[in-house]
């Protein structure tokens, strides 16, 4: 049977096969090392001329970057190497050569990167990245499986907006206008009534025309919604995420965080509780620090929001915003209904917001009056008013951005680089 590169370290001292692409070599007269890599891994091979003979030695002078091959050679541990081992090779066998393959080890420009995205993702740095985002990935089934949580998944194509109404993805539904969800939160709200605590993991579409380092027109959010939990015990419950998320990746993403240069010191600092601040408190920061433009009652850019994390080396809640400038759904803070019990939850280093939260209005009458104000058809929610009309109860939630928590993690300075295929203002393809 053959081996994946991940498994070679059962196999020192014997003799395996593999398939693999080469990324790179290196040769002299008499020896080649031809840097390996079959998804799983990298390791290094090594040809010696006198070992191979010269037809198998020429082979492997000869291979261009990107063929495929089967490779036979025995596992040695090698402490120099990243990996710890490497493949003493014996035989090669080419299964498609590839010719002039685009991307070669020289720089090059973004542009001309993400138009071959289909083969840029080969690449060591964009392997590491997505190894990062599948641990995520797999810690956060871990971390609500292990709470209780049962994950529920939300409808894709829906017919109400659970965010803002201006940057939805309009498609036809038969006869029927309909939407991309933006978030699956209303169905997760009817999911905690039915289930107590639930948790989805789905994509999300926003048409928003920012061209920023933090936006993607479609991302994927992870979004948990909890029966009988106010607002700080949210809060309590997305630390720990986090919290859990960071330790996850530094247990079992060291590679890939070496291959990345990651300072993995500030990672390793992040640790529940964070520091929470009010939003009153976030404008006096920043009216501190200069910022003289921000007023009471407006909604943080990026530069606030960075200036804002820069007075911390935690991930900083910033509880109670304005609820003018919130979602429809956020319950008012009972002793002072002018702000929501609600949360942002921004990361270190500029990474920008990574989570959105509240508590949710559980009364009927208030939600009425909420879609009034915000003039929202009552045939399209009335599914979800009813949740409030049979049992309600105190429930919270919250949604995490999973680009931007790679992007943080990784340290990759802009979210493109942290999704396969990104989607981006002016880009569908690849
Ligand atoms: O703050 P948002 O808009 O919150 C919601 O959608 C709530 N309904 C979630 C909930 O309570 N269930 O989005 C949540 C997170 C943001 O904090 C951010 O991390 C990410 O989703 N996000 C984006 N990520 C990349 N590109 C975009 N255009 C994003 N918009 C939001
Ligand atoms: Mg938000």
């Amino acid at each position: 049977m053959k081996k994946t590169i991940r498994e070679v370290k059962d196999y020192v001292g014997k003799e395996v096969k593999m398939g693999a692409w080469l990324a790179n070599k290196r040769s002299s007269g008499k020896i080649a090392f031809l840097q390996l890599r079959d998804g799983t891994g990298f390791i290094q091979g090594v040809v010696v001329k006198a070992e191979v003979g010269e037809e198998v030695f020429q082979l492997a002078k000869n291979i261009t970057q990107e063929t495929s091959l089967y490779v036979t050679g025995t596992v040695v541990e090698d402490t120099r190497s990243p990996f710890g081992y490497e493949l003493q090779v014996k035989e090669l066998e080419v299964i498609h050569a590839a010719v002039d393959f685009p991307i070669t080890p020289k720089e090059h420009g973004t542009e001309f990167l993400m138009d071959h995205r289909h083969l840029w993702l080969r690449s060591k740095k964009q392997h590491a990245v997505m190894k990062i985002r599948n641990e995520i990935i797999r810690a956060t089934y871990e971390f609500f499986n292990e709470n209780g949580f049962i994950k529920i998944d939300p409808p894709i194509l829906t017919g109400a907006a659970a965010e803002g109404t201006t940057e939805l993805f309009h498609t036809k539904y038969f006869d029927e206008e309909a939407y991309l969800s933006q978030s699956g939160q209303l169905y997760m709200e009817a999911a905690a009534m039915a289930f107590g605590k639930v948790f989805s993991f789905g994509p999300t579409f926003r048409a928003e025309k920012s061209k920023t380092r933090r936006h993607l027109i479609e991302f994927w959010m992870i979004e948990p919604e909890m029966a009988f939990m106010n607002h700080e015990e949210s809060l309590q419950v997305q630390e720990n995420y986090v919290s859990y998320l960071v330790a996850s990746v530094l247990k079992n993403c060291q590679l890939e965080l070496n291959t990345l240069d990651r300072d993995v010191e500030k990672l390793a600092k992040i640790k529940a509780p964070f520091p929470r601040i009010t939003y009153d408190e976030a404008v006096t920061l920043l009216q501190e620090k200069g910022f003289d433009d921000i007023k009471w009652g407006e909604d943080f850019g990026a530069p606030h929001e960075t200036a804002i994390a820069e007075s911390f080396d935690m991930p900083v809640f910033i509880t109670h915003y304005p609820a003018n400038i919130k979602a429809f759904y956020m319950k008012p803070d009972p002793e002072r209904p002018e702000v929501v019990l609600c949360a942002d939850l921004i990361a270190p280093e500029g990474y920008g917001e990574i989570i959105g939260g509240s508590q949710r209005i559980d009364d009927l009458d208030l939600m009425k009056q909420r879609y009034e104000e915000h003039q929202l058809s009552g045939d399209a929610y009335q599914w979800y008013l009813e949740l409030r009309q049979y049992g309600s109860v105190p429930h919270a939630g919250f949604g995490l951005g999973l680009e931007r928590t790679v992007a943080w993690f990784s340290g990759v300075e802009h979210v493109r680089e942290t999704i396969p295929f990104p989607r981006l203002l002016n880009r569908l393809y690849p």
